[in-house]
């Protein structure tokens, strides 16, 4: 039977990373988890209760009174905030353009760590977010940093932003993603960085069953 190991990976928005640890997961029966779905869902419950943004004791508090639920479903993974579920809602432009400001508190950030750590315990998991690597699951046995330039990013988005039927443009897009490339790369806290041990994997010019099946071929290496 085959190992049932971590899979950490990391990068900057509208790399690939939820799409294909999706399909990572999938083959190998692991369970998948995306990590920025619970900062969304975060900054969707302070938005909706006015919360200041940038008031950590406030979002802090207010996290501890807060049941956030992850589950995997044919759909990918569905999150419950509270038991409601939030998960086409903390999607909109709006948690989009406020996540990097929530998600840049230490103590927030600790919070869901533990949380991470706890729901990838029994290994089998392939998780994807910023700082995996390097503080969620320090001693993952596959550990992979995915990129792509701005350029081709902003045109997943878009694409993506379509299909759900959220108003979209490329140029704001771009200067959407370079920003919170910069604010996630710049933070204090757990910046987004490739970890040391990383594999680093570039999709500009990968479709997604090429990008899969290269970590594929990386998981089974250590399996
Ligand atoms: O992957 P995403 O776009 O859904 O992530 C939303 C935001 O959450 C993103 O701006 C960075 C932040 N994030 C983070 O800081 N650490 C993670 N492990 C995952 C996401």
């Amino acid at each position: 039977m085959a190992k049932q190991i971590q899979i950490a990976i990391d990068g900057p928005a509208g790399a690939g990373k939820s799409t294909i640890a999706k399909i990572v997961a999938e083959k190998l029966n692991f369970t998948y988890i995306d990590t920025g779905a619970m900062y969304r869902a975060v900054t969707h419950k302070a938005m909706q209760q006015n919360i200041q943004l940038d008031d950590s004791d406030a979002l802090e508090n207010m996290l501890s009174a807060t049941k956030i639920e992850l589950q995997p479903s044919t759909n990918g993974q569905l999150v419950y905030v509270d038991g409601v579920n939030v998960s086409d809602v903390i999607r909109s432009n709006e948690v989009t353009a406020n996540v990097s400001q929530v998600a840049a508190h230490a103590n927030i950030r600790e919070v869901l760590v533990a949380m991470q750590q706890q729901l990838a315990a029994g290994g089998a998991v392939v998780m994807d977010g910023r700082d995996i690597a390097t503080h969620v699951l320090i001693d993952a046995e596959l550990k992979v940093f995915m990129s792509a330039s701005v350029e081709e990013r902003a045109r997943r988005r878009h694409l993506d932003n379509e299909r759900r039927g959220i108003e979209s443009s490329i140029e704001r897009l771009q200067e959407e993603i370079a920003l919170r490339d910069k604010l996630d790369s710049e933070r204090e806290a757990s910046p987004l960085i490739q970890a040391v041990d990383a594999v680093y994997l570039d999709t500009t010019n990968l479709t997604i069953d090429e990008a899969a099946d290269a970590i594929l071929k990386l998981a089974q290496d250590v399996m």
